[in-house]
């Protein structure tokens, strides 16, 4: 399935069902499994309720939510978007019946044997759940608390018939819940929501602002209230509409090693303790699919979210970065380890600046390790454009920035301490005032009537050579 899966990622194909999943051995599962369900950025884009070319105005209007005093921009992108303003601020309707208790599995009979959970790599260490939303709350909150709740993707590792590693990383949402419980000394109740809607999903894996609940953010994409029913077993409310919920309890202190698995870098991860779930109950739909995805070396589903979600984040970014024009994160560079910036450069040193401010200024910035700075005449997204840019606009004496001892993605094993490596600035920028005494080219450029007049020549004359 991963195999077939990947080659139709990789030609913009279509979301595919697999209605008879067979187990390793040979045994059938009776549910089908859709994957590729966000294998296309106009997906992704239709997930959040809108079409590919009006993401730039999503992504100003979600700056303007962050911001205190929205500047004269994103005032406006706030006045051109009043129904998710309001949306935002509409609460979830609680209901008592709902589709995904349809069938309700407790005690013996809750067994994650009955889910086509996938073995996705030749290496994996076994079944891996890989799209759960992971409900999470704080320990002083209820649970009709729903703006406490967080949401998040992590990957759950199928151990037996009634346990799961759950894999938040130590800076995620649900690892600071987990350590709020921990501190009380009482268990965590969660809830793994498999098959949310699309707009639950996403909100679940976007890095939105802490003030602001995903649950009632996946009802601004949506446009509906979202529909939370009281979970059967554990004190939290779950979307009714989803398509299976696994509850249970997270132990305070209790782990397992979790992986190996191959993961988003294209390799396969060290196995690591991560804390362990117990089932009490599975509840589906009459007639449940199993969403599934595989994690590996980009392409992968996550690379075109992620991608999506770069041009969501630029307005946020320009916010408090102004000159920076264009932004890229190259899915091949594993989606956020390379950065390259093209910046409106007016002063010396502007490029270094650029660097520092944003290595520093969200989170997710401090595992990139190399940013290129362009001008603004070069294609961010475009190789060819860079290899020219640096080939003739830096020199590595003079433009080369390295740091020691920076904060780093534990699963980067090329850094020399896990959690600590270094970061590589290029300035590639054009050269001005005190950075150098030397003339400095001037672009070439064919005229335009020129260019015009040969394109029209060209086509006349070549018509095979297309435009
Ligand atoms: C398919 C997929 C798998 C993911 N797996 C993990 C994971 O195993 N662990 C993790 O910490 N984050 C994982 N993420 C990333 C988080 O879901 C994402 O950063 C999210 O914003 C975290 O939410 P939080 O900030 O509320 O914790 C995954 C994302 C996707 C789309």
């Amino acid at each position: 399935m991963t195999a077939v899966h990947r080659n139709v990622l990789e030609k913009g194909g279509p979301v595919l069902r697999f209605d008879a999943p067979v187990r390793a051995d040979k045994s059938r599962v009776d549910m089908p499994v859709v994957v590729n369900l966000f294998g296309t950025p106009e997906r992704v884009a239709a997930g959040l309720g809108v079409h590919v070319a009006r993401l730039g105005e999503l992504g100003a209007f979600l700056a303007a939510l962050r911001s205190p005093a929205p500047p004269d921009g994103m005032r406006d992108a706030l006045s051109r978007w009043p129904m998710l303003k309001a949306a935002l601020s509409t609460r979830p309707k609680f209901i008592t019946k709902a589709p995904v208790q349809q069938v309700v599995m407790q005690g013996n009979d809750a067994d994650l044997g009955a889910l086509p959970v996938q073995t996705h790599w030749p290496g994996d260490a076994g079944p891996l759940i890989t799209w759960p939303v992971v409900l999470t709350r704080p320990a002083d909150s209820s649970a009709e608390d729903i703006a406490k709740y967080n949401a998040g993707v992590y990957r759950a590792q199928v151990l037996g018939r009634d346990s799961l590693i759950l894999r938040w990383l130590a800076h995620r949402g649900g690892a600071a819940h987990h350590r709020s419980w921990a501190k009380t000394g009482q268990p965590m109740p969660v809830a793994v929501v498999l098959g949310a809607d699309p707009a639950t999903l996403l909100s679940a894996a976007l890095p939105l602002p802490e003030t602001v609940s995903e649950l009632s953010f996946a009802g601004v994409f949506s446009g509906a209230r979202p529909r939370l029913v009281p979970a059967r077993t554990v004190p939290m409310m779950v979307p009714g509409e989803a398509e299976i919920v696994i509850e249970g309890w997270v132990s305070p202190t209790a782990t397992a090693p979790e992986g190996p698995f191959g993961d988003h870098t294209g390799y396969y991860n060290a196995a690591e303790p991560f804390p362990v779930m117990q089932v009490t109950a599975i509840t589906h739909r009459r007639d449940p699919l199993y969403l599934s995805t595989y994690t590996g070396r980009p392409p992968d589903e996550p690379a075109i979210i992620g991608e999506v979600f770069n041009t969501l984040a630029l307005p946020v970014i320009q916010a408090q970065i102004p000159e920076i024009r264009g932004l890229w994160l190259p899915p091949a560079a594993c989606s956020y380890r390379i950065a390259v910036i093209s910046i409106d450069k007016h002063y010396p040193g502007q490029a270094r600046r650029v660097m520092m401010a944003l290595w520093g200024m969200l989170p997710q910035f401090s595992y990139t390790k190399m940013i290129v700075v362009v001008d603004d005449d070069i294609d961010p997204t475009n190789w060819d454009d860079i290899a020219w840019a640096i080939a003739t606009r830096m020199d590595p004496g003079r433009d080369v920035m390295i740091l020691e001892n920076t904060p780093m993605d534990y699963l980067d094993f090329a850094s020399p301490e896990p959690g600590l490596a270094g970061k590589l600035g290029i300035d590639a920028t054009t050269k001005i005032g005190s950075e150098t005494r030397r003339d400095w080219g001037g672009v070439m450029k064919t005229a335009a009537h020129d260019a015009d007049f040969a394109a029209d020549l060209v086509a006349r004359h070549l018509p095979d050579l297309g435009a």
